[in-house]
Order: C-alpha cells, then structure tokens, then sequence
C-alpha cells in the first residue's frame, strides 16, 4: 500500500454537508473545501447558504454550491438528497452537522420539543445516510461523518432529549458503519465538547462558562469551529481509510476530568 498524506486530500470529491451556514459546520465546508473538494453549504436560509458557498469560492475552492433545506420537514429531507444529485451530480462525502438543543429536565421535557431535537439530531442523519448509501454502495466508496457530542458518551443535567439523541448518533454510526463497511462505506462520529458558537452563546463569556473551561477543560481554552472542521476533512480523506464506527473525541481533555 502506496503511503497516504497525513493531512489527505480531497479534490475530486464532491460533499454535502448540513447546517453549514454557521458555527462547526461552516468550519467543516471551510476544511473540505480548502482539501479540494467541492462544497454542497445547505441550512434554513439560502441567502446565508450562498453567502458561504460565496465565500468559499472567493477564498479558492474547486467550487462550491448551496441548497436551502428546512430539516424539520419531512419532505424536505426526503427531497435533499435526489435534488443534490440532480442538481450537481453524485456525492461522496455526507456529513450531518445540523442539530439543536434545549435545556429541559426529563420531568418535564415538553413531548413536541423532544420529538423536534430527536428529528434534526438522529432520524434527519438516519435518513440521510439512507438515501445516499445505495449511491455509495454501488460505486463502492463513500463517507459519512456524524457530528455528535461528548454528551453523546456521558449525559449531563437539563439535556432530556439532546442526551439521547446524541447517544442515538453515535450507535447510529457504528450500526451505518457495520452495516456498509464491506462495501467500501465509512462512517465515522466527531464529539465535540464545548466549542465557541452560537448554540453556545448562553455559556462562552459568562462567569459560569469561564469557570467551566478554567476547571473542566484540561486545555484551558474553550474548542474553536475549526478545531472540527479540521478532523472532518482527515475523516473524509483517504488517510482515514480504515477508521470505521469511530466516535473521536474533540474537547481539550474535558472527558478525562
Ligand atoms: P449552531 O446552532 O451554531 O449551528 C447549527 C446549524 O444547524 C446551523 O447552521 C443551523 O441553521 C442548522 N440547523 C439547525 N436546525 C436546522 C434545520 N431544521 N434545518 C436545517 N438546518 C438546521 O450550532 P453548532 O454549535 O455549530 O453545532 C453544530 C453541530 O455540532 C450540532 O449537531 C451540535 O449538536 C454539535 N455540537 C456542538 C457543540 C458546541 O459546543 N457548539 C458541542 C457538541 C456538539
């Protein structure tokens, strides 16, 4: 076996990924796209879906398109995939970054809430990894990257429904991975910890988030978007061609504390 680049390299490759308008997945399209591949931004909003996809021509991508896409509805999600394929031909890289979260005890998580985080967290991934595995399989090459959480491994207080479905995401890799492995498919997870963006805005800055890092992350600094970004694109590269069903952890040493 010829030696691979550590780094990688993905010209050539086309990838989609959710919830790219902002935050880590944003990250992950600026790290495949600076790989060489070529870019699919999609999120809620098509004027920020093509601002990025903009702006990661502008800074030298092989090219870069965007698609609007609401994950909450069904048909939507049913639709994405079909129309990323008719629209710029077949993919080879899926990674499910779009998520949400709330703050709510189990006691008294309301049902609607639970059923709209379990949606956008496990089942969108789920049936995005559905309807581009046959593509993948008959091509015999693919990859799916998970964006999970540490909270996906060890649960924490006031995260009734994001807890499980982040533990969901996980077993749902390592089942995707078991599954098509054979066929040349890999499926990976990154949990992330606590990164600098706007789900976390309630946390960063404030006396109670400073004293997290300070005491909770051996690395002393809170995660950036790019420290993700920058495993997805390994994750995606031929350098990754043996990793499969991994869960890999990225929050400065916060799990070991
Ligand atoms: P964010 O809130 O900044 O961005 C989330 C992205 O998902 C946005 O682009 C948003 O538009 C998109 N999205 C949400 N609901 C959607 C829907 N219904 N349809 C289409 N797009 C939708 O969040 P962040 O922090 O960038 O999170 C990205 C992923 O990383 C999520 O899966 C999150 O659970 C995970 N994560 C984040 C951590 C953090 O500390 N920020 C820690 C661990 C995991």
């Amino acid at each position: 076996m010829a030696a691979v680049s550590p780094t990688g390299t993905l010209s050539g490759r086309r990838a989609l990924v959710t919830g790219a308008t902002r935050g880590i997945g944003r990250a992950i399209a600026e790290a495949l796209a600076a790989s060489g591949a070529h870019v699919i931004v999609t999120g809620r909003d098509e004027a920020r879906a093509r601002d990025v996809a903009n702006a990661l021509e502008a800074s030298g991508a092989s090219g870069a398109d965007y698609l609007a896409a609401d994950l909450e509805d069904d048909d939507a999600v049913g639709e994405l995939i079909p129309r990323v394929q008719a629209d710029f031909g077949p993919l080879d890289i899926l990674v499910n970054n779009a998520g949400i979260d709330a703050d709510n005890p189990l006691i008294s998580h309301p049902l609607e809430d639970w059923r709209r985080i379990m949606k956008v967290n496990l089942e969108v991934p789920f049936r995005l990894g559905q309807a581009v595995a046959p593509q993948f399989i008959e091509k015999g090459a693919g990859v799916i990257i998970n964006i999970a959480s540490i909270l996906g491994l060890s649960p924490t207080m006031d995260a009734a429904a994001y807890v499980p479905a982040k533990h969901g995401l996980i077993g749902l890799t390592r089942q995707m991975a078991l599954e098509w492995a054979g066929s040349g498919v890999r499926v990976n997870a990154i949990a992330p910890g606590l990164i600098q963006t706007d789900m976390t805005s309630g946390v960063w800055g404030t006396p109670a988030g400073d004293a997290y890092v300070q005491h909770k992350i051996p690395a002393g600094r809170i995660g950036q978007p790019q420290d993700i970004g920058a495993l997805a694109a390994f994750l995606a590269s031929d350098a990754a061609s043996f990793i499969h069903g991994e869960t890999i952890v990225v929050d400065g040493g916060g799990l070991l504390s």
